[in-house]
């Protein structure tokens, strides 16, 4: 797996960021308390930002306490501003009730005490990066704290992921904005930003075609990162006489690594989403994805909301979404076998609704910036027995071949000379005996069945 390297390097494209934590230092250095919130998506540059806010504050006199919380393994409760603040962990109550609540205010006094010693000999910058995985208890703690401490210099910066958050970090943040508190939403990094960081990885100008495979990260400096690291590790990139010559079409594994590691956070059911609407152009309707998979609207909507707020796709319009990032789009088309992918291809062009409504719904900002590879490696999922085939009709498989090769339903009653209703019917019953859902698995069990024949030979 790739893994990130630390939030180092020179910060770049954040002027606008850097005044407003100067001016959160200001206010606390002036013997008042202030905070400030960071949020916004997963590789946007927080921890990088936030690294940059400390470093503001040694160098203006701060002292620091540093916390992070961690996903996994989950520390014991406050044991990350514990830490942050140089306490011994805090001991667990023995039981729950008034015992708990006892025990919590008393863990809490702790921290006001530790606190407020520091804050007696001079201004103190209290930092928590990932606050999306704080407990309950660390929660709470954020709330009270900042206003028991209200009349000492204290900073407060609390980082948190906007990607599938958990609702009392939402209300922490929403608490502390409505009190006065202020906010850095962190937005991708503009592209001359981006031609810089280039620049700093790999002491060069970049030529046309890298900036191009650059700007399909969207502005997302974790995966500029994994592009340029991964390039360079890979022979990708020629560097000579100050500028840097992209070499390959391809963006590197580290890339494909880091997507994974995205998209395996989804549920099966949005991956296999994602899959498909690969298939589709960068921007495609929601109405076609859901011909695509065979699904209702309902049941294709569920998924799509866990991709949006996974911030992988992104809406264009009303009903029409876009992968936000060309390189994850790439990424995610390596996962889809070959053969899938031609016949979802196949079904795609076939169909005239598509190329009507993409032509309308995609502008030219949204296109791809290079043509897809894909890898020819197997999607892992449990295929139908090959015997299952079996026990289909002569007339369902002979349908469930055709639609497997990508045909739509009306093609496939043309060339049985069925009736397109008569086609539909048998195909239901296709899926009920093979136990599947979709033409993509569909296509999928016709491939396995062949392979499967093949090697019987
Ligand atoms: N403004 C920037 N200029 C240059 N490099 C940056 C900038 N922001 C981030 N980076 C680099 O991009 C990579 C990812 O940044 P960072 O770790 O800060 O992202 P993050 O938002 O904290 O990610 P996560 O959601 O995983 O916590 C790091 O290598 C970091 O040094
Ligand atoms: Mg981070």
């Amino acid at each position: 797996m790739y893994t990130q390297r630390p939030s180092t390097g020179r910060l770049r494209g954040r002027a606008g960021e850097l005044k407003s934590i100067l001016d959160v230092l200001d206010i606390a250095a002036a013997g008042r308390s202030a905070i400030l919130l960071v949020d916004g998506a997963r590789g946007i540059g927080k921890t990088r930002l936030l690294a940059a806010a400390e470093d503001q504050a040694t160098h203006n006199g701060f002292s620091l306490a540093k916390a992070r919380a961690d996903e996994l393994p989950r520390p014991p409760p406050l044991a990350s501003l514990y830490a942050g603040l140089g306490l011994a962990p805090p001991g667990v109550a023995g039981g729950g009730g008034a015992a708990g609540q006892g025990h919590m205010l008393a863990c809490l006094e702790k921290l006001a005490v530790r606190t407020e010693k520091l804050a007696a000999r001079g201004p103190v910058c209290i930092t928590l990066d990932d606050a999306q995985w704080a407990d309950s208890t660390t929660i709470t703690a954020l709330r009270a704290l900042p206003l028991w401490l209200a009349e000492y210099p204290i900073c407060w910066v609390l980082v948190r992921r906007t990607v599938g958050q958990d609702p009392r970090i939402d209300w922490l943040f929403a608490e502390w904005e409505h009190l006065g508190a202020s906010r850095i939403a962190l937005g991708p990094l503009a592209d001359d930003a981006i031609t810089d960081v280039i620049g700093d990885v790999l002491s060069a100008r970049p030529d046309g075609a890298l900036l191009a495979m650059a700007h399909g990260a969207a502005g997302n400096p974790l995966l500029v990162r994994a592009l340029l690291d991964g390039l360079r590790a890979e022979g990708g990139v020629a560097v000579a006489g100050g500028r840097a010559q992209l070499l390959s079409g391809r963006p590197p594994r580290r890339v494909r690594e880091v997507v994974r590691d995205w998209v395996m956070r989804l549920s099966p059911t949005a991956r296999h989403v994602l899959d498909v609407a690969v298939s589709l152009d960068r921007s495609f309707a929601v109405d076609d994805l859901g011909d695509l998979l065979g699904w209702p609207d309902e049941q294709v909507r569920r998924p799509l909301h866990e991709i949006l707020a996974a911030d992988l796709l992104v809406p264009v319009e009303k009903d029409v979404l876009a992968f936000h990032h060309d390189l994850v789009r790439q990424a995610v088309a390596d996962r889809v076998p070959a053969a899938v992918r031609i016949a979802l291809c196949r079904q795609v062009a076939g169909t005239h609704r598509f190329s009507a409504v993409l032509a309308a719904a995609a502008p030219s900002r949204v296109k791809m910036r290079y043509p897809l590879g894909w890898a020819d490696e197997c999607a892992g999922r449990p295929q139908p027995a090959t015997e299952e085939w079996d026990v289909l009709t002569d007339g369902e498989r002979a349908v469930a071949e055709l639609v497997a090769q990508g045909l739509t339903n009306r093609e496939v009653a043309a060339r049985m000379f069925l009736s397109p209703h008569t086609v539909s019917f048998h195909l239901r019953k296709v899926y009920r005996k093979l136990g599947i859902r979709s033409r993509v698995e569909l296509t999928r069990a016709s491939i396995h069945r062949e392979r499967d024949r093949l090697s019987r030979r």
